[in-house]
C-alpha cells in the first residue's frame, strides 16, 4: 500500500508532496467542539479510546492529510507519573510542580501506571478505523514531548512565557535535574515504544520548548536526551521513522538532525526556507513550515507563502505542514484551501 508520507521519511520518491498539520484534529472543528461539550474535560478524551479514535480520523475525513496524528497530549507522560495534570479552560494545563531532586524520585514509576494503556488502545483503534472506513494511503503518527519540554512544565507547574524555573534549576543543580531528565527519557521510550508496538507507523517528539535554551545547555538537555531516545527507538523498530521537532532551534537545527540521528525533522516558521533546503534537507527529510497565523489570516498571501514553501522544499524529501499547531480561530475552509492547492501542486 502506498503511503507517501512514509515514503518521504525512508527518503524514497512519492507522486506529490505529502501534507499533514500540526493540531490538525481540535478546537477549529466543529465536529471537535461537539463531542467536547459533551466530556467533562479534555483529558476524558485523551483517556478515551472511542472518543480519541474519532477525533483523530475527524481531520481527514474532512480535509483527507496523508497521516493521522493520534488525538492525545504531551501532558499525559507528567500524567501517567503522577502529576496531576488538568486543563483550565482558558489557563492552559496546570500541574502539580515538582522543583528538588527528593520531588524528582517521589515520581511515580511511568511503567506503573494504566494511563498509557488507554492510548495505545486508541492507536489500535485508530489503525483499524483508518483501514475499515478506506483510508489505506493514511499513516498514522504516534507523538510524545521531548524531556525537556516535559520537564519544563513538570517544573513550572504549567505553561511559561520564558520556563525561567527550570532553566534556573537546569543551571543551579544540573546534577538534579539530569535525574528528572533521565527518568523522563525512560518513560518516553517506554510510551514510544508502546505506541509502535500498538501500530503508529512514525513517531514525533515534540520539543515545543527547545529554543529557550542557551547553546551548551541546548546540547545537553535537548540534544543528549533525544539521542538516547531515537537510538533506543531505533534499535526495536528499524522501520519506524523518528521526527524530532526541536521548535525555536534557529541555526542549531543541522547540529540536532546531525547528532540525534533523526529520521526526519519538523521545522518552525522562523526558519528560512532558503537556508533550510541548504543547510537541513541535504542532512535528513524535513516538513514544515507555514505559519499558523498565515494560515488563520487566508487570502492572497497564504496562496503564497504556501507556494513558496512548496518551491523551496520541493527538490528533496519533504512533508508540508505547519511551523506549530493551527490556531483554534482557523477557518476551516483555509486548512481546505491549503490541503488542495498542495495536493494539485506540481514541481
Ligand atoms: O496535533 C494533533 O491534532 C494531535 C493532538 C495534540 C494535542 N496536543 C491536542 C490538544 C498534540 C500533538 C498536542 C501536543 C502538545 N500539547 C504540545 C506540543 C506541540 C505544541 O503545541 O508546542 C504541547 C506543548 C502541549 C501542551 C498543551 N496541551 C497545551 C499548552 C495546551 C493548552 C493550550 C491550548 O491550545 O489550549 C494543551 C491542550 C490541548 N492539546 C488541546 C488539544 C486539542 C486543547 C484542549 C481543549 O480542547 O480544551
Amino acid at each position: 500500500m502506498k503511503k507517501r508520507f512514509l515514503q518521504v521519511l525512508r527518503g524514497e520518491e512519492s507522486d506529490r508532496v505529502p501534507l499533514w498539520m500540526m493540531r490538525q484534529a481540535g478546537r477549529y472543528l466543529p465536529e471537535y467542539r461537539e463531542i467536547r461539550a459533551g466530556a467533562s474535560g479534555f483529558l476524558d478524551l485523551v483517556y478515551d479510546p472511542d472518543l480519541a479514535c474519532e477525533i483523530t480520523l475527524q481531520p481527514i475525513r474532512r480535509f483527507g492529510m496523508d497521516a493521522a496524528i493520534l488525538f492525545s497530549d504531551i501532558l499525559v507522560v507528567p500524567d501517567a507519573m503522577g502529576c496531576g495534570v488538568r486543563f483550565v479552560d482558558g489557563e492552559g494545563p496546570v500541574l502539580d510542580p515538582v522543583r528538588s531532586r527528593k520531588d524528582f524520585e517521589a515520581l511515580r514509576p511511568f511503567g506503573e501506571s494504566e494511563k498509557p494503556e488507554r492510548v495505545y488502545e486508541s492507536v489500535r483503534r485508530i489503525r483499524a478505523a483508518l483501514e475499515a472506513e478506506g483510508f489505506h494511503e493514511t499513516a498514522l503518527i504516534g507523538f510524545s514531548g521531548a524531556p525537556w519540554t516535559l520537564a519544563c512544565y513538570m517544573i513550572e507547574g504549567g505553561g511559561s512565557r520564558d520556563f525561567q524555573k527550570a532553566r534556573s534549576l537546569a543551571y543551579r543543580d544540573p546534577g538534579a535535574f539530569l535525574v528528572l531528565i533521565d527518568l523522563l527519557s525512560d518513560a518516553v521510550i517506554a510510551y514510544l515504544a508502546g505506541q509502535a508496538r500498538a501500530g503508529a507507523e512514525a513517531l514525533q517528539i515534540f520539543d515545543s520548548w527547545a529554543g529557550v535554551l542557551a547553546a551548551e545547555e541546548f546540547r545537553r538537555w535537548v540534544i543528549a536526551p533525544t539521542r538516547r531516545i531515537v537510538a533506543a527507538l531505533r534499535a526495536e523498530f528499524p522501520d519506524v521513522p523518528v521526527i524530532g521537532f526541536p521548535k525555536g532551534a534557529g541555526p542549531s537545527y543541522p547540529l540536532y538532525v546531525g547528532e540525534t540521528g533523526v529520521s526526519a525533522v519538523s521545522l518552525d516558521h522562523n526558519v528560512s526556507t532558503r537556508w533550510a533546503a541548504e543547510a537541513v534537507q541535504t542532512l535528513c527529510p524535513v516538513q514544515g513550515n507555514l505559519d499558523p497565523v498565515c494560515l488563520l489570516a487566508g487570502g492572497v498571501r497564504l496562496d503564497e507563502s504556501v507556494g513558496k514553501i512548496l518551491s523551496d522544499f520541493s527538490g528533496k524529501p519533504f512533508v508540508f505542514n505547519l511551523g506549530h499547531g493551527i490556531d483554534k480561530a482557523t477557518p476551516p475552509e483555509h486548512v481546505q484551501r491549503v490541503v488542495e492547492y498542495v495536493q494539485n501542486w506540481q514541481n
